[in-house]
């Protein structure tokens, strides 16, 4: 029975590289990221080396969509072996009493919010 690996912002970078990785040790991946085309694009690599995907769009500050991407995860592959909870921005890298609140707001909700909805809804 292969294992299941939820991997956030899977879309490019280091999520993209660890779901083709853990495909081609037979791990099946559920592709959660903002992005539709990277999300996609990851999707097909991750066939290509041999393991199944699913593509779930979601934005990892939003409870509900957090929510959605683990109850989607247990409906398509039945169980959730693996969590890599990677989504995050850098945001401008402006000093930080030039940074606009809002996007703060956004760092904190994608960067720590984020990733506390993971933990939350995975466990
Ligand atoms: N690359 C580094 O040197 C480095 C260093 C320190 C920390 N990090 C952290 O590691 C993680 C991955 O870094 P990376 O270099 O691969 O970044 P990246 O920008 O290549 O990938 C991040 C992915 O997260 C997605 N994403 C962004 N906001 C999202 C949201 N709200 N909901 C869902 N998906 C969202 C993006 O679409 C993208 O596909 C990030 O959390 C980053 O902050 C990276």
């Amino acid at each position: 029975m292969n294992k299941v690996a939820i991997i956030t912002g899977a879309g490019s970078g280091l999520g993209q590289a660890t779901a083709v990785q853990l495909a081609e040790k037979g791990v099946n991946i559920a592709v959660v990221d903002v992005s539709e085309k990277g999300g996609n694009e990851t999707v097909e690599m991750v066939k290509k080396s041999g393991a199944d995907a699913i593509f779930i769009k979601a934005d990892v500050s939003k409870a509900e969509e957090v929510k959605n991407y683990v109850d989607k995860t247990v409906e398509h592959f039945g169980t959730i072996d693996y969590f890599f909870n990677n989504a995050g921005i850098s945001g401008s890298g402006q000093f930080f009493l030039n940074t606009k609140v809002e996007e703060i707001d956004q760092i904190v909700g994608i960067n720590l919010l984020g990733a506390l909805y993971g933990v939350r809804y995975v466990s």
